[in-house]
């Protein structure tokens, strides 16, 4: 007898040896076993991910679970195996949702196909996994930005003091041009979404959006978010979101090259094959030396980007149809241009910058759709304004000749820092009529720039468009890039020191960093 126990025991330890790749059905629980250490059960009466080993460790959340939204309420899940490959098919009658496991590999792969945009207003998959043996969190310069477990709520309820420092869900956000891989990871595991660039072609709000990765609550929760309205710019779409995966592995980031070609055959909704796709090639010009540059594809069904790289660009993978190509001088859009997609073919568009680009007396900041290199430009992405790491916000005086940039404010907020005050010593050949143009990136609360310079005041220019909900709070600057131009008449500026006050009005009101704002990308004087 004890030697039979002691026997099973060994055996128990060999599991590798005996997994067998597949699916099999328990009681309401499909169990994939991916037959190199992944075992995955899915509740087949709503589709959740309710149970998520590695190695025998286990993954998921006891309690809560790992679902589409904050899961589907029912849904019908089937499954089969042909090649070599597990298909799972969870559908609503809005969603077909589809995780996929290929034989030795301990990759989720997934698809989501929505026909429509579900009520709660926003898409995203949510992997509520296990604090105790997945507990870090996504770390974005070696800070665990959206570890929020036991924090105070300060903002919403979705931007916490812990130990003094903010922390948000918000913070662990990344722009999707460089949101490729993201994860956690415990003792000799990692949990990583990987999303190719072209995986993004149903979600919305181009390049530069961002949304939620991660938080740490009781859960680690890790998130794929394909929409929502957090700083929303862009009407959403609908149809195939991904192929997109979740890897396990034992700790480290896996290769963003996901390979999804032995999808291309499994008769998933909505899914087109790389043979049903072209490329766009082309060349771009006129862009700010020393300035990134992204070329945009839009239309009603699908957006995507490359990086331009000296003078050139190659886009593939993407489905037919006619795109408005937008050419981004960092993240301003500087000139526009249309390209049709054909299947199998090679399309050429070529797009010069058609911004205004004055010669400025004076600029400060860099005309790039960014408060990049504006004061707080460098914090505002992981932690919340009122953090005590921010600089002091002022108001600030700004002395034109003399001021470094770094000083002058990347956001003005009504309650907080208004006004910004600039300070000029003109000579006489650079008075006269003149224009200050203020860039934007984003808005709140209807916040927008007026200037008084020495006795002259401009008119209040009309209020920016509204973009649901909440922005630089919350860790962005990527609203819609607005321009204001104000005319400031002949005998206004003296060949002396000027004082030029820029002021956020509102109609609408707010507290601190909650009243109306605005982020500066640039202010020129020409
Ligand atoms: C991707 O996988 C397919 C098989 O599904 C294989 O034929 C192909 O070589 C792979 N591509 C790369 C780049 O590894």
């Amino acid at each position: 007898m004890r030697f039979l126990r002691s026997s099973l025991a060994f055996l128990a330890l060999l599991p590798r040896a005996f997994a067998a790749f597949g699916v099999t059905t328990s009681g309401s629980n499909l169990i994939v076993d991916s037959g190199a250490g992944l075992l995955t059960t899915i509740n087949t009466a709503n589709g959740d991910i309710t149970s998520l080993t590695f190695n025998g460790k286990q993954l998921q959340d006891s309690s809560k679970f790992t679902q589409l939204s904050s899961g589907l309420g029912s849904a019908s899940v089937t499954s089969s195996v042909a090649n070599n490959v597990a298909k799972i098919t969870i559908t609503t009658s809005t969603i077909t949702h589809y995780y996929i496991v290929q034989s030795g590999v301990n990759t989720l792969y997934i698809g989501t196909f929505a026909s429509a945009e579900p009520t709660v207003g926003e898409l995203r998959f949510i992997a509520r996994l296990s604090k105790a043996n997945v507990p870090n969190g996504v770390t974005i310069n070696g800070e665990q930005v959206s570890e929020v477990n036991g924090g105070t709520a300060i903002e919403g309820t979705d931007v916490f003091l812990v130990n003094g420092q903010t922390r948000s869900k918000f913070y662990s956000s990344v722009p999707f041009i460089r949101d490729q891989v993201h994860g956690v990871t415990g003792s000799g595991v990692g949990v990583y979404i990987i999303v190719p660039s072209v995986s993004y072609e149903s979600s919305s709000g181009g390049p530069f959006f961002r949304d939620i990765n991660n938080q740490g609550t009781a859960q680690q929760e890790l998130y794929w978010y394909m929409n929502s309205n957090h700083e929303q710019t862009e009407t959403y779409r609908t149809g195939f979101f991904g192929p997109y995966a979740m890897a396990v592995t034992t700790g480290a980031a896996p290769s963003a090259n996901l390979n999804t070609t032995f999808m291309d055959s499994l008769g998933l909704q909505g899914y087109v094959a790389a043979s049903g796709r072209g490329t766009v090639t082309g060349t771009y010009s006129g862009t700010l030396a020393g300035t990134a540059v992204t070329i945009g594809f839009k239309n009603s069904a699908a957006q995507y980007w490359i990086a331009g790289s000296g003078g050139t660009f190659s886009r593939t993978l993407m489905k037919p149809g006619t795109y408005t190509v937008t050419l981004y001088q960092g993240e301003l859009e500087a000139g526009t241009a249309s390209v049709s997609v054909t299947a199998g073919r090679t399309s050429t568009v070529n797009i010069a910058s058609s911004l205004s680009v004055p010669n400025a007396i004076w600029r400060i900041g860099t005309v790039d759709g960014t408060p990049a290199g504006f004061l707080n430009a460098d914090k505002i992405e992981t932690i919340h304004p009122s953090d005590t790491r921010m600089s002091n916000w002022g108001p600030i005086t700004f002395t034109v000749g003399s001021s470094a940039a770094t000083s002058f404010p990347m956001a003005q907020f009504k309650a907080v820092n208004n006004p910004t005050t600039i300070k000029w010593t003109a000579t006489s050949a650079q008075i006269g009529a003149r224009t200050l143009r203020i860039r934007t990136t984003e808005a709140f609360a209807g916040g927008r720039p007026q200037i008084i310079v020495n006795s002259f005041t401009s008119a209040a220019p009309a209020a920016p468009p509204a973009v649901d909900s909440r922005g630089v709070t919350r860790g962005t600057w990527r609203g819609l890039n607005q321009v204001y131009d104000f005319a400031i008449p002949a005998g206004t500026l003296t060949a002396s020191s000027n004082t030029i006050q820029i002021n956020t009005i509102s109609g609408s009101a707010g507290d601190a960093f909650l009243s109306p704002n605005f982020v500066y990308d640039s202010v020129e004087l020409f």
